[in-house]
């Protein structure tokens, strides 16, 4: 699906959801993923500004579904595939940028965050709306297009993780038919990271969402 979609933004306009990022909006998603993230991010990225500019030089556009009001993105969805996700960046673009000494820690923590998928899996790694788009339906938009791209690359289920201090967000995945298949706790990340458990959830990719994404 690329063209214009049933879901509407705050300011009523027709959302219309990509399955790519456009070229020039790489500030912008890098904004909406440090304002949705960068509580959890920040011992990683910090300072805010390094870090927005880091997540928008190594964006993968091929990893996002992007939705757009008016033209502007005011939602991202992130995931990995085939070995790539939205956030790039490897080790030696961290050391590179923070420095050897202040960058080696950095590469731990990033290592605590990373998920690697399994065969036939599609991980989302990070969805967020726009602050004053929220509660409009757009992450349900982001989450259905999700799903039928986890059915066009025939992935047979999809998989997320969902922080403790987000119920909200979970609802919003149980509404969508994720479940949640095991809990780690995390008490050592509560002061550095504001959480203290990771929830993973999975969907099957069933039949009729192939037939759905045809
Ligand atoms: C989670 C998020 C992507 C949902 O996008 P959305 O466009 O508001 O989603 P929808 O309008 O389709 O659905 C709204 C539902 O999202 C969930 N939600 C989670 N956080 C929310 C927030 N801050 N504001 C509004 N809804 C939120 C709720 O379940 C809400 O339903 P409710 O009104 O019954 O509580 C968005 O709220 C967001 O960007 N949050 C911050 C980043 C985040 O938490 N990402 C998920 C990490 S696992």
């Amino acid at each position: 699906m690329t063209g214009p979609e049933a879901g509407r933004g705050r300011r009523g306009g027709p959302v219309e959801v990509r399955r790519s990022i456009p070229r020039g909006a790489e500030a912008r998603v890098a904004e909406l993923y440090w304002e949705a993230f960068g509580r959890k991010l920040g011992p990683a990225l910090d300072p805010p500004d390094t870090a927005r500019a880091f997540i928008a030089h190594h964006l993968h556009h091929d990893r996002g579904i992007a939705a757009l009001l008016d033209g502007e993105v005011v939602g991202v969805a992130g995931y990995q595939l085939g070995g790539r996700a939205l956030t790039g960046g490897g080790a030696r673009d961290v050391l590179a940028t923070y420095g050897t000494l202040r960058g080696l820690p950095r590469l731990v923590l990033l290592s605590v965050l990373s998920r690697t998928p399994a065969a036939r899996e599609l991980v989302m790694d990070g969805i967020a709306v726009s602050p004053v788009c929220r509660g409009h339906g757009i992450g349900s938009l982001l989450l259905k297009e999700i799903v039928a791209l986890a059915a066009d690359h025939d992935c047979r289920r999809i998989r997320l993780d969902v922080i403790d201090v987000n119920p909200r967000a979970r609802a919003l995945y149980e509404r969508h038919g994720f479940t949640a298949a095991r809990t780690e706790r995390t008490p050592y990340l509560r002061h550095l990271m504001g959480f203290s458990a990771v929830t993973t959830m999975y969907r099957p990719v069933a039949a009729a969402d192939h037939e759905e994404a045809r």
